[in-house]
């Protein structure tokens, strides 16, 4: 493979900064397909302005742009090779379904293909209170090798406003992946 590319899945859960900012940092170091599921776009009129405003800034930081029900396009295939996944914000019903193997639209065949090709999959699961369902599921995609990044509040970079609390995940979504990143400043204890 010469060029670098990632897989990026958007599922319905809050947090679609987050998957936007992700994109676009990604799309810094490679070409970038995402999908986008249908409770995503739903998910998308409740936050980041509107659902067409997210879906054009989505589409021009990728290089190409899918719904879940795209199951031909070159990712679903394990001969398409990538550098890996990245599924954010992570529903809890695509946790479950990539922590059961279930492949039933385009974001968790992509899983599905990145797991059995051993690549590179990042999760960004959201929602809380956590179930033991939830957690179950998660902790056996981290025995599958996944890495799970909540995205979790952190206060030790000084940040100002939401937008530095959504940069200081997409760091550490980029991190995973060895990406150099500017999103936040690493903690300093001088
Ligand atoms: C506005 C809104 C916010 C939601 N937030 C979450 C969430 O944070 N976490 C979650 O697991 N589900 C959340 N849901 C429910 C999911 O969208 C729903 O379970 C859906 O079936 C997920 O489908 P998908 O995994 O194919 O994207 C939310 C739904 C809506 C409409």
């Amino acid at each position: 493979m010469t060029e670098t590319r990632f897989v990026v899945g958007v599922t319905g859960a809050s947090g679609i900064p987050i998957a936007i900012r992700t994109v676009e940092a990604l799309a810094e170091h490679g070409a970038v397909h995402t999908v986008v599921t249908d409770a995503a776009e739903s998910v998308m009129a409740h936050e980041s302005g509107s659902r067409e405003a997210t879906m054009d800034r989505l589409q021009e930081a990728s290089a190409e742009l899918y719904g879940e029900s795209e199951v031909g396009a070159p990712i679903a295939s394990g001969s398409f090779d990538t550098d890996g996944m990245v599924i954010v914000p992570a529903s809890m019903n695509t946790v479950a379904a990539v922590a059961t193997g279930r492949s039933d639209s385009l974001v968790t065949r992509a899983a599905d293909v990145t797991l059995k090709e051993r690549r590179r999959l990042v999760v960004v699961p959201r929602e809380t209170p956590l179930s033991q369902i939830h957690l179950e599921n998660l902790t056996k995609l981290a025995e599958l090798g996944v890495d799970v990044v909540p995205p979790v509040l952190g206060f030790y970079f000084d940040p100002e406003d939401p937008d530095d609390f959504v940069d200081h995940i997409v760091g550490k979504i980029l991190e995973r992946f060895g990406l150099d990143h500017d999103c936040y400043d690493a903690w300093n204890p001088d």
